[in-house]
């Protein structure tokens, strides 16, 4: 079976209800597509991947859990082995092999899409006019957005063997069309404030 977008966001719907991960799903997706067409790679694919990473984190919030118990409804519901392989992959304590370059991308895309859009909500313009440099003065700042891993940001970053700035600047980039799906601000409203 070839999954769709559409039978993953189906899939993730029934597992996840809160927006805020709904929103996560949605940027690191947007994220993923984006460096898959800039690898030439089949984005469609790698998108489903993304969708459905985070998709039993809801009914698994531990990583006891996350996302290994998620992988057998997968295969349930008829998703093929690399796209299980690819969700497993996003999970640093399952420490399985990112030997493949949609597996080195989610990890990279995963927590800067969560930081990114952390400093989207800060902004009277969301991301809109949001520059690397600023991302990045916040990564050195632990209050902000405490929750997400820097070390994996740079790792992640390091994978790709990207430059932090320029990763920085494809995951703004990539984010950018669905700022106001994201719940983020966009230039229009600064002037309608
Ligand atoms: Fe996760
Ligand atoms: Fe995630």
């Amino acid at each position: 079976m070839e999954p769709t977008r559409d039978q993953a966001w189906d899939t993730l719907t029934r597992y996840t209800k809160s927006e805020a991960l709904l929103r996560h799903a949605l940027a690191v997706e947007a994220a993923v597509r984006w460096y898959a067409r800039f690898y030439g790679e089949d984005e469609e694919r790698w998108g489903v991947v993304a969708l459905l990473h985070d998709f039993d984190y809801e009914i698994h919030p531990t990583l006891d859990q996350h996302p290994q118990d998620g992988a057998p409804i997968l295969r349930e519901e008829g998703y093929p082995e690399d796209v299980i392989e690819g969700v497993l992959s996003h999970a640093d304590h399952l420490q399985l092999p990112r030997d493949t370059q949609l597996k080195t991308t989610l990890f990279a895309c995963d927590e800067l899409a969560g930081f990114i859009h952390a400093c989207g909500l800060v902004r009277p313009d969301g991301i809109d006019t949001l520059e690397p440099k600023s991302v990045r003065k916040k990564l050195k700042q632990p209050s902000f957005a405490a929750g997400v891993h820097r070390d994996e940001v740079y790792a992640g970053a390091e994978g790709l063997g990207l430059d932090l700035d320029q990763h920085i600047a494809n995951v703004i980039e990539a984010m950018r069309p669905i700022a106001p799906r994201l719940g983020l601000r966009t230039a229009a409203d600064v002037g309608a404030a």
